[in-house]
């Protein structure tokens, strides 16, 4: 069965929303399979967001990202991937979908990166890739 990431971002731990968004994916149906509250260091976090180092967000998103803990979630189901992704909705806030995690619970708060209060892997080869760097 297809497993993915899911992070709750230090947005979504700060507002009390974990139990929120754990309650949205078994609601749906997929499996908690693991699950922990991380510090990431930089050097985890470099290597979960190569793909936008770089781009003008990437220091205010690492940032971010080191600003509180994170609750890592080990996701279970058929097409998971691509069904938390659209539990999660877009990512700007602003524009994500009412009835999506971000649609409902999130909003532009004018920063320099979107705090969008969750992360989830975006294909079968990242989530391989992040599952491995956040689990081992
Ligand atoms: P993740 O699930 O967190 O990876 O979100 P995503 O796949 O919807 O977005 P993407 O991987 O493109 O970007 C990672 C994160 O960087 C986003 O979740 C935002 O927090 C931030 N980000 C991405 N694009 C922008 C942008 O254009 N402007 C700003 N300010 N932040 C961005
Ligand atoms: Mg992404």
């Amino acid at each position: 069965v297809e497993e993915t990431l899911v992070l709750v971002k230090p947005d979504g731990v700060a507002r009390n929303l974990t139990g929120e968004i754990l309650r949205r994916i078994e609601a749906k149906g997929y499996q908690l399979v693991d699950i922990k509250l991380v510090e990431p260091d930089r050097e985890l976090l470099a290597q979960h967001y190569e793909e936008h180092q770089g781009k003008p967000f990437y220091e205010p998103l690492v940032e971010f990202m080191e600003s509180g803990p994170i609750v890592a979630l080990r996701i279970a189901g058929n097409r998971v991937i691509e069904g938390f992704r659209s539990l999660a909705g877009t990512t700007d806030p602003t524009t994500a979908a009412p009835g999506t995690i971000r649609g409902d619970l999130a909003r532009d708060w004018g920063l320099a990166v979107q705090q969008n209060l969750v992360h989830g892997s975006d294909s079968p080869e990242s989530a391989e890739r992040e599952l491995a760097l956040w689990f081992d």
